[in-house]
């Protein structure tokens, strides 16, 4: 039996997808809390950078506003910038306040108090004021010898060696200028027996600013072959239609946004990828005033543990006429 079936870019259903399909598996104990941290630092009258700040922007930040090794910004976008050392978060620092308090950043769409997320991108409110009392002070620096050392991020596999490495077949060329591109790379991850993933993990070539996000589709009808002009070209689109049993659908979370941590899969929840089977990265391109080459890979992690627990998918679409609170999207 085939349907078919349309990608969404919904990025409000993908985070409810995230939440939903995980929060009831995971122990409590296993959700960072910073309460502890936050505490402390609701008694600070006069927030330094060393002692205070430091610490809210590395832990909530810099995932996103760094720069990697290559010197480009992880962020996709010509203002991206950098926020790890003092001299960069005392430039912004008004700005830091202004977006932090209107809860613009870090960009978090779930209104608060409507269930538990995983790894939730959200300040207390005690962070937020401690923003705004460093900005109001002038910024001050503290103690320079207290300033944690910036957390370190790579510009390699974030997760390690993959088990498999897939690279597209050929480069995307992506011209300086121009409308946003949309590509489909199709990878055939070469098989014998079906491997169970426990996660995956994008890269986006040379440049990680230059995608915006990227989206994995399974095709185990190898239906997306037949959108390529030639073997290995690829094809232009944002939605794609492929061919699949509904059975099919992993319903995992397959998305990819730079600054995004990998997901791995909490125990019991691989998917399987059967011999045969081919993966679409359906991705978003931004052009950057200098034209690129992308040459995207995915990087496959295998567990031998089949899964016993299976998610389910709730997606929630955006419609002009949604009435979910803060539903306008900063990430589209
Ligand atoms: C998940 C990635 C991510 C995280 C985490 C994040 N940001 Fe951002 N930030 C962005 C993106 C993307 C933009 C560009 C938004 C746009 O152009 O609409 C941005 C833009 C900004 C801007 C410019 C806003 C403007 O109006 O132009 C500031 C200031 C900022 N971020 C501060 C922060 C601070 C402070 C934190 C932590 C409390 C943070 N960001 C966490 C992704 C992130």
């Amino acid at each position: 039996m085939a349907f078919k079936t349309k990608t969404t870019k919904a990025f409000a259903g993908f985070l409810a997808l995230i939440g939903l399909s995980v929060s009831a598996s995971i122990p409590q104990s296993a959700v960072p809390s910073h309460a502890t941290a936050s505490q402390r630092r609701q008694f600070s009258l006069h927030p330094t950078f060393a002692r205070d700040v430091a610490p809210i922007i590395d832990q909530h930040c810099a995932s996103c506003h760094h720069s990697t090794q290559t010197g480009k910004i992880a962020l996709c976008g010509n203002n991206a910038f950098s926020l790890l050392s003092y001299n960069d978060v005392k430039r912004s620092a008004s700005e830091i306040a202004r977006v932090t308090r209107s809860r613009e950043m870090p960009p978090w769409l779930p209104e608060h108090g409507y269930g538990d997320f995983v790894d939730e991108y959200r300040l207390s409110d005690a962070e937020i004021r401690t923003l705004s009392e460093w900005a109001r002070d002038g910024a001050p620096e503290g103690a320079a010898s207290e300033i944690p050392s910036a957390p370190k991020f790579t510009s390699g596999w974030q997760l390690g060696k993959p088990d498999l490495v897939l690279e597209a077949a050929r480069p995307l060329s992506i011209p300086a200028h121009g409308p946003d591109v949309f590509w489909n790379f199709i990878f055939s991850p070469d098989l014998k027996m079906t491997r169970y993933v426990r996660a995956i993990e994008v890269r986006p070539g040379s440049d990680l600013s230059l995608i915006h996000h990227a989206n994995v589709v399974v095709d185990p009808a190898r239906s997306a072959r037949r959108q390529e002009k030639e073997p290995g070209a690829g094809f232009p689109g944002m939605d794609i239609s492929l061919e699949h049993s509904p059975f099919d659908i992993p319903s995992h979370f397959l998305f990819w946004k730079p600054g995004s941590k990998p997901w791995v899969e909490p125990d019991g929840f691989s998917w399987p990828l059967n011999p045969g089977t081919d993966l679409v990265l359906n991705a978003h391109f931004m052009p950057l005033g200098r034209s690129e080459q992308a040459l995207p890979s995915i990087g496959l992690y295998f567990t031998d543990k089949p899964p016993d627990r299976f998610p389910m998918v709730i997606e929630q679409r955006m419609t002009t006429r949604s009435t979910f609170p803060r539903a306008t999207p900063i990430l589209p």
